[in-house]
């Protein structure tokens, strides 16, 4: 006959591990804290592309300068790199260069940060803001609602403008990209 302590030590054990196993399931449900939100990100980062698309939204890409660098010196991108985007509508018009004239901001910057090192969905954080640093209003469930689409650039470091931020670091040149598929879809080539 087992002894009554084990018994008792082994209910205890039991329960121990459903409060575990409810704990785990309750932090699992709890959307993950967004990164912080870059203040005067149009003066504290780099703007390094531009995408217009066919639905008539205008996007601006920025970075972090220490991202900026390592990207230079052929390194991936270091812990506390900052990649910035920014949304605006257009007025229906396009410039002389057929690139879209901006009408509005859309109130919407999303934000990514890398926090650990390492590459992948695991090392970085995610948020979305409006412009004056408030959670976005929209319902979202953090980051999978980013990495629904971001993780389509896994080879990439999650970072679906890879191609134009190495060739921003590589000329210094303002990247440019023309999407014929509307709201966030992925365009490649880029
Ligand atoms: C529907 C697909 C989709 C979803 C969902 C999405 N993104 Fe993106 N994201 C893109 C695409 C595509 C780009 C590249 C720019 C473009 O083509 O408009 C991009 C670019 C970015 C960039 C610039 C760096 C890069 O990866 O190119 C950041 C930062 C970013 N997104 C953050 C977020 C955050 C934060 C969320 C979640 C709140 C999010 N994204 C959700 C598709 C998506």
């Amino acid at each position: 006959m087992v002894p009554r302590v084990f018994r008792l030590s082994g209910s205890r054990l039991l329960r121990g591990c459903l409060g575990l196993g409810l704990a785990g399931l309750l932090l699992a449900a709890k959307p993950n804290p967004m990164v912080p939100f870059p203040q005067d990100h149009r003066q504290t980062l780099v703007r390094y592309a531009v995408v217009d698309r066919s639905d008539g939204k205008s996007r601006d890409l920025y970075v972090s300068a220490q991202g900026l660098e390592a990207l230079r010196q052929g390194l991936p991108l270091p812990v506390g790199t900052t990649l910035a985007i920014e949304t605006f509508s257009g007025d229906g018009r396009q410039d002389a260069g057929g690139r879209l004239v901006r009408a509005k901001e859309d109130n919407q910057l999303h934000v990514m940060t890398k926090l650990q090192p390492g590459e992948g969905s695991r090392v970085w954080g995610f948020g979305a803001y409006t412009l004056d640093g408030k959670p976005e209003p929209v319902v979202i469930e953090m980051p999978g609602n980013c990495l629904v689409c971001h993780q389509e650039a896994a080879d990439d470091d999650l970072v679906i403008s890879k191609a134009m931020l190495e060739r921003f670091a590589a000329s210094g040149e303002l990247q440019y990209s023309r999407c014929n598929l509307s709201g966030r879809q992925l365009c490649t080539p880029r």
